[in-house]
């Protein structure tokens, strides 16, 4: 390896020309190569990287490299990680890691007998705010969780290749998973294809976890407002993050319900609602994908194992695999 880590990124379309940029930042990378299948989208980025490889052949990248960035349309996910494991490069893969478990279970596997970096881009899992999240709940702040709502909803962009769930519940399912601490036991989903044959618009999704924990999740690319909210509602306090905010990211509710002795009768309770104050806590502003790329770049030179590793990329595509089936059988639950 030489002194600066040097990286490939494959797929330089509306989101990995994110991660030109923010790799750019890094100091300890070099941004060695950049692949695109359109020549076009190439150019501009040659132009700010004159030293770099450029190519719309990903497997010239692969020996002037020691990491790639899989930023392409998530279909061809599973083939291009599987040629940049098998040419020993560690390998940050968008979400979602592939499109089957089966081929997930292949990549985890391969990059453990090579010992590779496999890591999958669950940005949200580098969110500050959602860091915040997880420490009200791991300190108990919130109580006892009884459920958790989330919303990620825009108009577009609308994909040929998956469906609505393939391309924004992972982030839902990653973020809740993180959050409670342990996979879905269970799902069911309904969803339904408007625009072309087959391919799911929107879906409802539920999910139940273990501790009798309950999340839904509704997501669509075919919707008036965008809107990434997550909701969770605890015995002592209530939560809202909201990504689409800049200033209020999060708001934390101290409003709950209190069950009482009733005095009328022996052995009754009666409910009495709470609400107290509303905090809107500071939360640091830092770009979730930088950190998320900083992360990937320490855990190639430390050897470390990633927070969203290969294991966390398939335990995502299990779960999406069961909503699939539930979609299928018209919202029946089906176990994950
Ligand atoms: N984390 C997030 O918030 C987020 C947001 C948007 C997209 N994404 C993910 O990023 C990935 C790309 O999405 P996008 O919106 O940038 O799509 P896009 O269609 O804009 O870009 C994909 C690019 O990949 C290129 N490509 C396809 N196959 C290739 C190959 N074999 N070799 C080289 N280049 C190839 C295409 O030419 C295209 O330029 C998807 O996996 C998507 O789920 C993540």
């Amino acid at each position: 390896m030489s002194e600066l880590l040097r990286l490939g990124i494959i797929g330089c379309g509306s989101w990995g020309k994110n991660y030109v940029r923010s790799f750019g930042t890094l100091e300890e990378v070099k941004l060695a190569g950049l692949c695109d299948l359109s020549s076009k989208r190439l150019e501009s980025l040659h132009r700010r990287l004159p030293g770099a490889v450029i190519t719309t052949d990903y497997r010239k990248l692969l020996d002037k490299t020691d990491a790639v960035c899989i930023a392409t349309e998530a279909v061809s996910h599973f083939k291009i990680a599987r040629d940049a494991l098998e040419a020993g490069k560690d390998v940050l893969v968008e979400k979602p890691l592939a499109t089957s478990v089966e081929e997930c279970e292949r990549l985890v596997e391969m990059a453990a007998k090579k010992g590779r970096i496999l890591m999958v881009g669950h940005v949200f899992l580098f969110n500050r705010a959602v860091s915040v999240l997880k420490g009200y709940m791991s300190d108990g702040v919130l109580g006892k969780i009884y459920y958790i709502h989330a919303t990620r909803t825009n108009l577009g962009p609308i994909r040929k290749d998956v469906n609505a769930v393939w391309d924004l519940a992972p982030h839902d399912i990653s973020t809740i998973s993180y959050l409670v601490g342990a996979q879905p036991l269970e799902v069911s989903a309904t969803g339904s294809s408007y625009l072309s044959d087959g391919v799911q618009d929107m879906a409802f999704i539920s999910m139940r976890y273990p501790d009798d924990i309950s999340a839904n999740v509704h997501v669509s690319w075919l919707y008036p407002r965008k809107t990434r909210e997550t909701t969770i509602i605890g015995s002592k306090k209530m939560a809202v993050f909201d990504d689409v905010s800049t200033l209020e990211k999060i708001k934390l509710f101290d409003k709950g319900v209190m069950k009482e002795p009733a005095y009328d009768s022996y052995g009754d309770f009666q409910l009495s609602l709470r609400s107290g104050d509303i905090t809107i806590p500071n939360v640091e502003v830092k770009e979730p994908l930088l950190a998320e790329c900083a992360h990937f770049i320490n855990c190639v030179l430390k050897r470390e194992r990633p927070l969203s590793d290969g294991v966390e990329g398939l335990n995502v595509v299990r779960v999406i695999d069961a909503i699939t089936k539930s979609i299928r059988m018209s919202g029946n639950p089906v176990a994950v």
